[in-house]
């Protein structure tokens, strides 16, 4: 084995970038109660300037943009953001635009915008507390930012068994964060959290693996895995015969 000497966001842009559109097309990135619920509060906040961090397929940005001035969608794969031009173009969204850039440094002046968001992205970040630090950072006084991930059960059993499944899924993966960790990190990046909305998300197994192009042998690892796993971890994760299972998920809204 050559010793690798990949950079991390070498990683992200390589996992993300050739399956640009697949993630445009993800039923599970397409909807969600944490996407309605995000929609909801740009709907009531109607803000001017919206910054979608992270932001992948769009999902986001395309259900915020029609209660915004501007929306910027931004995020470090090229690849990601010219599928997100080309579908906000279709769907006439055309305050929309697009900027590349990794969230730890972000190339926004201070308060420069009125709502930022990010959901499904922060367990890719090398440095999350640099990330909260700069989306706090940008967000003008007053306004209002709202953080979606999937999240850890934070006791360290049923916390392994899920990094493990994650990083042996996609190399990019960096960490999912328990509720604890997340309310922590706000605080001290200057954000007053409100009280988290939590949710389960279904993974199909096979359409899990093929958005993120597992190799044969990390596919069977995770199988592997699966089939060890303690009772508890398999009824917690509600495993089924194929592979399939369950996560949490949480929206923090936060001032
Ligand atoms: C699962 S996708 C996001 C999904 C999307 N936000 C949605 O709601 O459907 C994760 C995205 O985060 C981006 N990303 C990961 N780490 C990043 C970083 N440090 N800075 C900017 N973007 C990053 C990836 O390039 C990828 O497009």
């Amino acid at each position: 084995m050559n010793v690798p000497n990949k950079t991390h966001e070498s990683h992200v842009t390589a996992q993300f970038g050739p399956r640009a559109a697949s993630y445009v097309a993800s039923a599970v990135h397409a909807s969600g109660p944490d996407l309605a619920h995000i929609a909801e509060i740009a709907k009531t906040l109607r803000p001017r300037r919206a910054l979608d961090l992270g932001c992948g397929g769009g999902h986001v940005s395309f259900q915020v943009a029609p209660h915004a001035g501007e929306m910027t969608a931004y995020d470090l794969s090229v690849d990601m953001l010219s599928a997100v031009k080309k579908e906000a173009s279709l769907r006439g969204l055309s305050n929309i635009s697009t900027q590349q850039g990794s969230v730890e440094k972000l190339p926004f002046a201070d308060g420069s915008f009125d709502f930022v968001a990010t959901r499904y992205s922060a367990h890719h970040w090398h440095n999350i507390r640099a990330g909260l630090a700069e989306a706090r950072r940008v967000l003008a006084p007053g306004g209002r930012a709202v953080f979606a991930d999937s999240v850890s059960p934070g006791t360290p059993l049923l916390d392994t068994h899920l990094q493990a499944l994650e990083l042996l899924r996609d190399p990019s993966h960096v960490r999912s964060y328990s509720l604890a960790e997340w309310m922590e990190m706000l605080r001290a990046a200057g954000f007053a959290p409100k009280e988290a909305k939590l949710h389960r998300l279904h993974l199909e197994f096979s359409s899990w693996v093929a958005r993120m192009a597992t190799s044969e042998v990390n596919v069977s690892a995770i199988r592997a895995l699966q089939a060890s796993m303690p009772r508890n971890v398999a009824e917690y994760y509600e495993l089924e015969p194929d592979g399939s299972f369950s996560f949490d998920t949480m929206t923090i809204e936060a001032v």
